[in-house]
């Protein structure tokens, strides 16, 4: 019924059976719909902001990592290393260099980045409605706690998305944000009442064209206290429900013009009542964001006793994909120019004109399947190998035989926008990945 979103079906289905699993939430950063851009199907071409790995070969890669060592990157006035990140040793951490490379880009500072147009005009609305009273931050280190990121916002302790195989860990306390929901906790003890967070966050997940292990996120939140609402002949939680949803639906309006919208009742642990906002646009229901009433206990923990809060969290790139017609989710890592000086400041919803097709080209690899095997993990090997070159890792077929062992063999995607790629360097890509994925994941090849 709506094909534009899959990952929606997808996560309603799993919202669904979470809801009658009583060990896990129904909130999972890996495929929530707040945060993550719709899979489009259209078909899409991108130029990668730097050279593949792939291209240069093993020795070269690890030339480019102790390269990136060099280097520390500023993120609001926290230096961050490659060693404050990557540590190959350490059995805590999963960060490759590939994830330690995006920090501190922080394209949503970008005024004329699609990310940074869209993060401004939402600005610009809560500017307009709550005359200056929303604080703005957008350069918060990404690098939190597992307190912060996981226990503050209510997130069960054995949450499906505290695994390795969904967040970055830098070490067993120390995280790479899954969400900007990180954040509220902190700013909240820090007095604050009305706030937007913009931040890159980071996701081990599969790799198609609206999936990438860093994107970009907005949250709101807004305080409110019994002055407020004593008036209003409606409880706290009622008042609050109410504002957030006629803030919210100005702000779908503000973005997408006059548009029809719902709202779905949903999930998450550290909202109640919690909701989805959809606008029906290009004839299809997007989902748009995610929101509710703060739970009461995440206000007590936090100096807020008797208050009562709304918040929202929303992906950037999932709407500027639609706002823009951005049809790969690589494309928003690109410098070339002809990506790049399609956008400028002020100018949201100009139409993104792809500039050049290339073909894609297609490798088939199988094998047999360990107890540990992930697609995530799969993912990460051919990312650390082809970069963005890769444009999706698809499972197409999955079989058990008499013995019990399972196989599945993925295709693999090679694209670049900038040029043809040659059947030489596929092959060598597809070669080194086919090594690494034995080496590394313990599977078979067949
Ligand atoms: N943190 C959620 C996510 O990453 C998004 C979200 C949903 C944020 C509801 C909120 C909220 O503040 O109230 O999927």
């Amino acid at each position: 019924m709506r094909p534009l979103i899959r990952s929606a079906c997808r996560l309603r289905a799993r919202v669904r059976a979470m809801a009658t699993l009583p060990a896990a939430a129904a909130f999972s950063p890996s495929s929530s719909a707040a945060a993550r851009p719709p899979r489009l199907t259209l078909a899409l071409f991108f130029l990668p902001s730097a050279p593949a790995p792939a291209a240069l070969g093993a020795r070269a890669l690890r030339t480019s990592a102790s390269a990136a060592a060099a280097a520390a990157v500023d993120v609001g006035g926290v230096k961050i290393a490659r060693e404050d990140v990557v540590r190959e040793e350490d059995p805590t951490n999963n960060v490759p260099d590939t994830i330690y490379s995006k920090i501190g880009l922080q394209l949503h500072r970008r005024d004329n980045h699609p990310l940074g147009i869209l993060k401004n005009t939402i600005y610009d609305y809560f500017d307009k409605n709550f005359s200056g009273q929303f604080n703005k931050f957008d350069d918060l280190c990404p690098l939190v706690s597992v307190k912060q990121n996981f226990d503050d916002v209510l997130v069960p302790a054995d949450h499906i998305s505290r695994s390795y195989n969904d967040t970055y860990y830098v070490d067993a306390q120390t995280v790479l944000r899954c969400h900007t929901s990180a954040h509220q906790a902190e700013l909240l003890r820090d007095g604050h009442t009305h706030f937007l967070v913009t931040g890159d966050v980071y996701r081990r997940d599969s790799i198609d064209s609206t999936h990438y292990p860093v994107f970009h996120q907005m949250e709101g939140f807004r305080v409110f206290s019994p002055d407020d609402w004593s008036g209003s002949g409606m409880d706290g939680t009622a008042y609050a429900a109410a504002d957030l949803k006629k803030t919210l639906e100005g702000l779908a309006r503000h973005l997408f013009g006059a548009v029809e919208m719902r709202w779905v009742d949903t999930y998450f642990p550290f909202t109640n009542p919690s909701f989805e906002l959809e606008i029906y646009f290009q004839d299809d229901w997007l989902e748009v964001l995610g929101c509710g009433v703060t739970e009461q206990e995440i206000l007590k923990s936090n100096g807020r006793t008797d208050h009562v809060a709304w918040a929202f969290g929303l992906g950037l790139e999932r709407l500027a994909m639609v706002l823009f017609d951005i049809p790969d989710i690589r494309l928003f890592w690109s410098n070339d120019q002809r990506f790049t000086s399609q956008f400028s400041e002020g100018k949201l919803g100009v139409k993104f004109k792809p500039f050049s097709k290339f073909p894609p080209c297609y490798k088939d690899m199988s094998f047999w399947i360990n107890e540990e095997f992930t697609e995530n993990n799969l993912c990460e090997v051919v990312r650390g190998i082809a970069g963005d070159l890769v444009e999706e890792v698809k499972l197409i077929d999955n079989f058990t035989n008499k013995k019990g062992l399972t196989s599945h063999c993925y295709r693999i995607a090679y694209r670049s926008m900038e040029r043809s790629l040659t059947d030489e360097e596929i092959n060598d890509m597809q070669w080194n990945v086919r090594e690494e994925v034995k080496n590394k994941l313990k599977v078979e090849l067949r």
